[in-house]
């Protein structure tokens, strides 16, 4: 048996680089795609192999390594905690009357009478996200997220970075075990200068402080978490040996004295009234801290009432928060501008006269979208009222229409994108029937806009797959403007001999890498049509309808055809499309759109002048395999997954992902897991990778 054997150290160490290689992919699939592409089963199974291939060449074991980036994680992502006293949320009043009424509540609750003074302590409320860490004998030993509020995320190495958060308690008296809890938050000028970083690199630019937090937070790779500046407000605890004082005020102090950053605008009111002067002053200086606060909590401040109070179902008798309302002003619409999104889409931005609210001079509000435009009526002149919630963009609430000058007409939303000129459409939603909201600009490959995303698409792996040309590569070739179009790609030998700024000069190439290049480019002017037609980007078009678009087609000049037609054959080519066994109408809107885009089939004439496209093999349905259903597991060796999937599927097999007793053959890699056992007790027939190839290569 393969797991028997011990491997030599480079075999070792080309297995943990291939392993780690494969886990770092995955990952960035599930946290930074939102698009898992194995199952959390596989993935754990994985990284056990991984686990057990460190454990045997300790050597190999690397920071960056997926087993030491992932924490305390049993399984994909954070560890779980589950808190010892759960963490709640807070009940809202929305103005002083709730303020009084709870205030009765409180002393009805406590049995004291309504002219005795009950004590609050009253802290602006955060706007960030809430974390509990644990000390035992003073030492910080786990920090978690708030989750559900029964269970959380073990994030206790990010928050190791984050100076407020002292990892050993200051002086002595300190409990055997107290959880403290808090706010993560991002200071709002550390917010703007990590959007200016992001925005120079390209990178996500974040909404609100709050999102930058979070973002900044939950990150699998503590280095990015340790560059980011987040802070920590101390205002609450949970599991504890003991307390270290009778009110909120001295549990807050002691706070402090351990260490801990407490806010200063936290302090004891004798009364309700006196907790509404505070309320109004927090507010009065909103505008001038340099952190988000979206309203003040009032706490019971004795700790024995707070007690007695208890809580009902998830928020306690004993707090409560008095959010802020949202801050409006009055101003006037001078323009729309329309941008252009990475991705397409148009959105709508209001150009305002500038105003102030609550502080902050906005000048530009978001229209989101073109049906929100029709919805609200908004035109260009109109005297709008915006708002300013927590969220740092501002929006326009409504117009003020007994303002509207005569004349002041509808606002006609481009049905061109304002930075290529092609089509901007609104695709139909499949299942409602209904348009989209979003407008997208349909030149992706020739829309400045969208080019680099689109660039880096053309190249990746399961599209021209071009070695040494690579996402950052594309980037840089884009800013120094030698690749704009995938045409360049292919013009780029040619074209820089008359550059220059030549590429061998460029940091982290020379003469042989140059070479390297331009060969790695020559070698793909040959490409298969499925390929080819997954490179262009086209909505909807992943490699599954890649692939059923080369057979129905076979040739790109039958496909480019067929939509030449349709400029006067009346939508046979596109009813054709629909025809298709697995094609809906939103892909054959899609292809539709892209085909009949003049700039978009000038970039494909161009591109056929340097490529060849492969003409569509049919299957071969001689083959012994025609028909059947495979299933591959484990980690394969002599293939990557995708070339096992795409050659079975050339031979005319069906592949799926999990084994049932339609499965005909299970293709078992090294490791192979749940789904061999699974194959064997429903009687499938296994083969090994070698197997498999030897009975799809016989004649
Ligand atoms: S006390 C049992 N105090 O607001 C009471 N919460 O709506 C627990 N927050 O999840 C909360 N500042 O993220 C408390 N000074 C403060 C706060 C605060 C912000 C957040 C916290 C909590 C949410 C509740």
């Amino acid at each position: 048996m393969a797991e028997n054997t011990p491997l030599s150290l480079q075999d070792a160490a080309e297995e943990h680089e291939r392993l780690s290689e494969y886990l770092k992919e995955q990952n960035r699939a599930y946290y930074q795609e939102d698009d898992p592409n194995i199952s959390d089963a596989e993935y754990d199974a994985l990284m056990l192999q991984l686990k057990e291939l460190e454990a045997a060449y300790p050597d190999l074991v690397k920071a960056d390594s997926p087993t030491q980036t992932v924490g305390a994680a049993t399984s994909r992502g954070f560890g779980k905690v589950l808190h010892a006293v759960p963490m709640l949320s807070l009940d809202n009043a929305f103005d002083n009357a709730d303020l009084r009424e709870f205030e009765i509540r409180v002393k009805r609750f406590l049995g004291r009478p309504v002219d005795e003074n009950v004590a609050f302590f009253s802290e602006p409320k955060i706007d960030g996200l809430s974390a509990s860490l644990r000390y035992e004998k003073g030492v910080f030993v786990r920090g978690a997220t708030r989750g559900d509020g029964r269970e959380g995320e073990d994030i206790t190495e990010n928050l190791k970075t984050i100076e407020d958060i002292p990892k050993q308690l200051q002086g002595d008296s300190i409990p055997d075990v107290f959880e403290v809890r808090g706010e993560v938050y991002m200071a709002i000028s550390d917010f703007q200068e990590l959007n200016e970083n992001q925005a120079k690199k390209d990178a996500k630019v974040f909404a609100n402080p709050r999102n930058a937090a979070a973002g900044s937070l939950r990150q699998l790779d503590v280095k990015v978490t340790k560059s980011r500046k987040l802070k920590f407000f101390a205002y609450a605890w949970g599991e504890v040996a003991e307390l270290p004082g009778q009110t909120q005020k001295e549990i807050l102090d002691q706070f402090k004295a351990w260490g801990f950053q407490v806010n200063p605008y936290s302090k004891v009111c004798l009364n309700m009234e006196e907790a509404i002067e505070a309320y109004n002053q927090i507010e009065a200086d909103r505008a001038s801290l340099d952190y988000d606060i979206d309203g003040v909590v009032f706490k019971v401040n004795r700790l024995d009432w707070q007690d007695r109070l208890g809580f009902v179902s998830r928020s306690p008798r004993w707090a409560i928060a008095h959010k802020f309302p949202a801050e409006k002003a009055i101003t006037k619409l001078l323009a729309i501008d329309i941008q252009v999104g990475r991705t397409g889409a148009l959105t709508p931005v209001a150009r305002l006269e500038p105003v102030n609210v609550g502080g902050v001079v906005v000048s530009n509000a978001t229209l989101h979208n073109e049906e929100e435009i029709e919805r609200k009526d908004v035109r260009i002149g109109d005297t709008v009222v915006i708002q300013r919630a927590g969220d740092v963009i501002p929006q326009i609430v409504e117009v003020q229409l007994d303002k509207r000058e005569e004349g002041a007409e509808v606002f006609e939303f481009p049905k061109t994108c304002p930075v290529c000129g092609s089509h901007a459409v609104r695709e139909k939603n499949p299942t409602t029937g209904k348009d989209d909201v979003v407008r997208r600009c349909t030149g992706g490959l020739v829309c400045k806009a969208q080019a680099v995303e689109r660039l880096k698409h053309f190249i990746s792996r399961n599209a021209f797959d071009i070695d040494g040309l690579g996402a950052k590569q594309v980037e840089l070739f884009y800013n120094l403007e030698k690749i704009k179009t995938p045409v360049d790609i292919f013009r780029l030998e040619e074209n820089d001999k008359k550059d220059l700024r030549k590429i061998k000069n460029l940091e982290g190439f020379g003469d042989k890498a140059v070479s390297n290049l331009f060969n790695a480019i020559d070698d793909r002017r040959s490409v298969d049509l499925d390929r080819f037609i997954f490179a262009l980007g086209i909505r909807h078009i992943g490699q599954g309808n890649a692939r059923l678009l080369a057979k129905n087609y076979l040739t790109i000049d039958a496909l480019m055809k067929a939509f030449d037609a349709e400029q006067t054959d009346q939508g046979v080519a596109y009813t054709e499309l629909l025809n298709i066994d697995g094609i809906g109408e939103a892909v054959a809107d899609a292809v539709k759109e892209f085909f009949s885009e003049p700039q978009n089939r000038e970039l494909l004439f161009d591109l056929m002048k340097e490529v060849t496209v492969i003409e569509f093999e049919a299957p071969d349905l001689e083959s012994e395999v025609a028909g059947k259903t495979v299933v591959f597991t484990g980690s394969l060796e002599l293939m990557t997954r995708a070339e096992a999937k795409a050659q079975a599927e050339s031979l005319g097999a069906k592949v799926s992902g999990s084994v049932s007793a339609k499965t005909d053959y299970l293709v078992a890699g090294a490791k192979a897991g749940s789904k061999l056992k699974k194959a064997e007790s429903l009687g499938v027939q296994t083969l090994t990778e070698q197997e498999w190839l030897d009975m799809i290569t016989k004649d």
